[in-house]
């Protein structure tokens, strides 16, 4: 059965309505620690089981009959969910998994020192130390976790920014649903990481010139220094390794994508390097927030060049060549 795991989050929700355009209900698992909210796709033939990554002995008996499965990084606000999704990928091995994609995060590397980068890089470490055929899914930023700090940090009509031109490349969760709808249910097949971002980079500044030309006004901004831009993120209630993680963003602009450099597994040199994929730009109402398409606008013209049409499917996802 293609499984999704944390299937009653926001991404995991998402998913599992790209997966149901895909495959039918009865061939979906969703697996939560909520099967109460999930009544309506129980409803229509979805089999919903209760599991928790915190509860390794459930995780059997939960993960009996997944064939293909999505585990969705846990949201934990500590830099040791690594263990819980090292307990995951040692149940799917044992129930017979045969591919697990996994939702990591740009930069990933279990060499470093602290936050998301180290503890997605040491799950990443776990997938490739595995015998089971892997995708890591580096989804760039949330463009709709963009939308929320601009809300948050205008303060008398002045917006708070860090310094900085360093460019990010925002994706919805629509759009990394979309890329995980697909690889999960094999339409693609991409193995070890792959970067999964929205169409454009772009700086804070970038981000107040677009709300100044949406708006038609001049929006100020006050720009603080990187550390300032952290503890006022977890000011606004963002947990610690995110706000750390999103105040960084202004510090060194990425490399493009397809242009990272490999990753390390277990500190040693990889053989591959991450590729990229770029969800195609759904149409308008197809956005998950309105003000998340402020940040991610459609995808310029010119842009499928190189991608590939899933047969039968809106989607097209396209691995750049690296
Ligand atoms: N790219 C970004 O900008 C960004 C931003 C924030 C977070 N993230 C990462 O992306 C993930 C999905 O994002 P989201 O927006 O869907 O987050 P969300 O709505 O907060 O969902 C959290 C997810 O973690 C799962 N989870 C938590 N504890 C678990 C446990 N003990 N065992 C199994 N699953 C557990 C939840 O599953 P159930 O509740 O269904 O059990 C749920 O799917 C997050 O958890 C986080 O790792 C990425």
């Amino acid at each position: 059965m293609f499984t999704v795991t944390g299937a009653s989050g926001h991404l995991g929700r998402l998913v599992i309505q790209h997966l149901l355009q895909r495959v039918p209900a009865s061939a979906v698992l969703a697996l939560t620690r909520h099967p109460e909210r999930l009544a309506d796709l129980a409803a229509i033939g979805v089999t919903v089981r209760h599991a928790d990554f915190a509860d390794p002995a459930s995780l059997p008996a939960a993960f009996a009959g997944a064939t293909r499965m999505l585990i969705v990084s846990t949201n934990s606000p500590m830099s040791d969910a690594h263990d819980s999704h090292r307990v995951a990928i040692e149940a799917a091995a044992a129930v017979g998994v045969a591919h697990i994609a996994y939702t990591s995060a740009q930069g990933a590397d279990p060499a470093a020192t602290s936050g998301l980068a180290r503890d997605h890089g040491l799950t990443e470490a776990a997938l490739a130390a595995s015998d089971i055929p892997w995708t890591a899914l580096r989804n760039s930023f949330y463009a709709e976790g963009l939308a929320q700090i601009v809300a948050r940090s205008c303060a008398d009509g002045t917006l708070l920014f860090p310094e900085g031109d360093a460019k990010t490349y925002w994706v919805t969760r629509e759009d990394c649903a979309r890329v995980a709808a697909a690889v999960l249910a094999g339409t693609t097949d991409p193995s070890g990481p792959v970067d999964v971002t929205g169409p454009e980079g772009l700086s804070f500044g970038g981000v107040a010139e677009r709300l100044a030309a949406l708006s038609g006004r001049a929006v100020p901004v006050r720009h603080v220094s990187a550390e300032e831009y952290i503890a006022h993120l977890a000011a606004i209630g963002m947990p610690g390794p995110v706000a750390t993680a999103v105040g960084g963003l202004t510090a060194v602009s990425p490399a493009p994508p397809s242009a990272r450099r490999p990753i390390r597994s277990n500190g040693s040199p990889a053989d591959r390097r991450p590729r990229s994929m770029r969800p195609c730009a759904p149409s308008p109402d197809e956005r998950s927030t309105q003000e998340a398409a402020l940040f991610c606008p459609a995808m310029p013209s010119g842009w499928r060049h190189g991608s590939r049409r899933n047969a039968g499917s809106v989607t097209t996802i396209g691995p750049i060549a690296t």
